[in-house]
């Protein structure tokens, strides 16, 4: 009895040994934050390549990239606890339906939903724009259509940041022809001196200065999209950051 007990518990650890050898793969984004710089790299949990990596000779080290912090966490929930009491004080008992533009404002639009009372439906849209220089080019293109019509509804797009205006202006055109009973605009961040098309916001959360900002949504090649907080990146190589 005492030794069926004894050989099951040794069974369990050398299984959960097992486990961590043969792991998969996990990468976890690890963030040092001092003051109000934070460093941000991956490092590579036990898995398959762990030995293959430690058995290689190590080069210099590359610079880390930087991130700034410039609004915090708790200012974002802050300020868009603010812009939903406010949404629903301008339209107090309407079906609300909100738009976001994937894939960068979808942090901001499930937060924002989340803190407007009364009925609010959600849908979803995507553009790309053509060329290098993208946004400015004015060249955006429909990629993903809205899954329903959006006539006699309440619409607010939800965006992440508006910055050159060149893409907000393509939608506004584009939902305009669809007859909507009211149609109006709530960005988390302005970027006024980036501004190439004539439009504006209804609701803005934080104005920004011309900096290349990530995190709550904003990436830079994919990157950052889940930082809490939204931060100015800096390059570990020193290279200015292209802007959005
Ligand atoms: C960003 C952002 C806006 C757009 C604003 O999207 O989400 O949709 O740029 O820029 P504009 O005012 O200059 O047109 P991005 O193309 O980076 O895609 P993403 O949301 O997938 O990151």
């Amino acid at each position: 009895m005492l030794f069926a007990a004894s050989s099951n518990r040794w069974l369990r650890i050398a299984g959960f040994l097992l486990y961590f050898r043969s792991g998969v793969q996990t990468r976890v984004l690890t963030q040092h934050c001092v003051e109000e710089t934070c460093e941000v790299q991956s490092r590579f949990r036990s898995g398959d390549e762990m030995p293959k990596t430690r058995a290689t000779k190590r080069g210099p080290k590359e610079p880390k990239d930087r991130v700034r912090v410039l609004i915090t966490a708790r200012r974002i929930r802050e300020r868009i606890l603010a812009l939903a009491k406010q949404i629903r004080k301008d339209f107090p008992g309407e079906k609300l339906h909100l738009v976001s533009v994937l894939k960068g404002g979808v942090f901001f639009l499930t937060d924002l939903a989340r803190h407007i009372p009364g009925e609010v439906s959600f849908d979803f849209i995507a553009v790309a724009s053509y060329g290098q220089n993208t946004h400015s080019s004015g060249q955006v293109r429909l990629t993903r259509d809205l899954d329903s019509s959006i006539e006699g509804r309440t619409v607010i797009v939800v965006e992440d940041i508006l910055d050159t205006g060149m893409t907000l202006q393509y939608l506004l055109r584009l939902f305009q022809q669809r007859k909507p009973k009211h149609l109006r605009v709530a960005v988390l961040l302005d970027k006024p001196e980036r501004r190439i098309a004539a439009v504006h916001a209804d609701y803005v959360g934080f104005t920004i200065p011309n900096e290349f900002v990530v995190g709550y949504g904003l990436d830079y090649s994919e990157r950052y999209r889940n930082l809490p907080y939204v931060g100015v990146l800096q390059l570990g190589s020193g290279a200015k950051v292209e802007n959005e």
